[in-house]
C-alpha cells in the first residue's frame, strides 16, 4: 500500500509543474529560505548555488518517488541526510527549509489553497522524516 493515497499525490503533482513553469521558482525558494536566518546563508557561503538549486530540483523527485514507498529513492534521501548532517545541518534548518518552500508555492501556484498546501506537507514529510533523523542519529550530544 501507498504511504500517501493518490489523490494527495496527484493535487502534489499538479501543484508542482505549476509552480516550476516558474523558472525563477527555486532562486525566489532559496531567498526565501536565506532570509530565514544568518546562519542557513553561512552554510552556502562559497557554494555553487546555480548546481545545487537543480540538484535540489531532482531531489524533490526522489521525496516524491519515497514518499510512494519507493526503496531506490528512501535510499537515496537517506544518503543524502547523511551528507546534510555531515554539514552540520540541524532539524529546526528543515523547518525553515520547508515553511520558505510553501511560501514560495502559495506566491507562486495560482490555485494554491489547503489542499495543495497538505499535499506538499505530505509528500514531503517521508523525506524530511528521514533528513532530520540522520541530523539526530550523528547528534555528539547523543553520545556523550
Ligand atoms: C529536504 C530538504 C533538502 C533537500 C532535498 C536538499 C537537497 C540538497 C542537494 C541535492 C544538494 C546537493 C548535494 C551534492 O552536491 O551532492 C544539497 C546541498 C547542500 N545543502 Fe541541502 N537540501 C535540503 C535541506 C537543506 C538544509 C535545511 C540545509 C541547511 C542549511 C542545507 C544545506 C545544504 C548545503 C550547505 C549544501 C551544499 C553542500 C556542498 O556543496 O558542500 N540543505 N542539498
Amino acid at each position: 500500500m501507498a504511504l500517501v493515497s493518490e489523490a494527495t499525490l496527484e493535487t502534489f503533482h499538479n501543484s508542482f509543474e505549476r509552480c516550476i513553469s516558474c523558472p525563477e521558482f527555486f532562486d525566489i525558494f532559496y531567498e526565501r529560505f536565506f532570509a530565514s536566518s544568518d546562519e542557513i546563508v553561512s552554510f552556502f557561503e562559497g557554494k555553487d548555488l546555480p548546481r545545487i538549486l537543480k540538484m535540489v530540483k531532482d531531489a524533490l523527485f526522489l521525496i516524491l518517488m519515497a514518499s510512494d514507498k519507493s526503496s531506490f529513492a528512501t535510499k537515496k534521501i537517506e544518503s543524502l541526510a547523511s551528507f546534510h548532517a555531515g554539514l552540520g545541518v540541524q532539524p529546526a534548518h528543515y523547518d525553515f527549509w520547508l515553511s520558505a518552500l510553501l511560501c514560495t508555492v502559495e506566491e507562486n501556484d495560482p490555485q494554491f489553497d489547503q489542499d495543495v498546501a497538505d499535499a506538499w506537507s505530505e509528500v514531503l514529510s517521508h523525506g524530511l522524516a528521514i533528513m532530520k533523523a540522520a541530523c539526530l542519529e550523528s547528534s555528539p550530544s547523543l553520545s556523550s
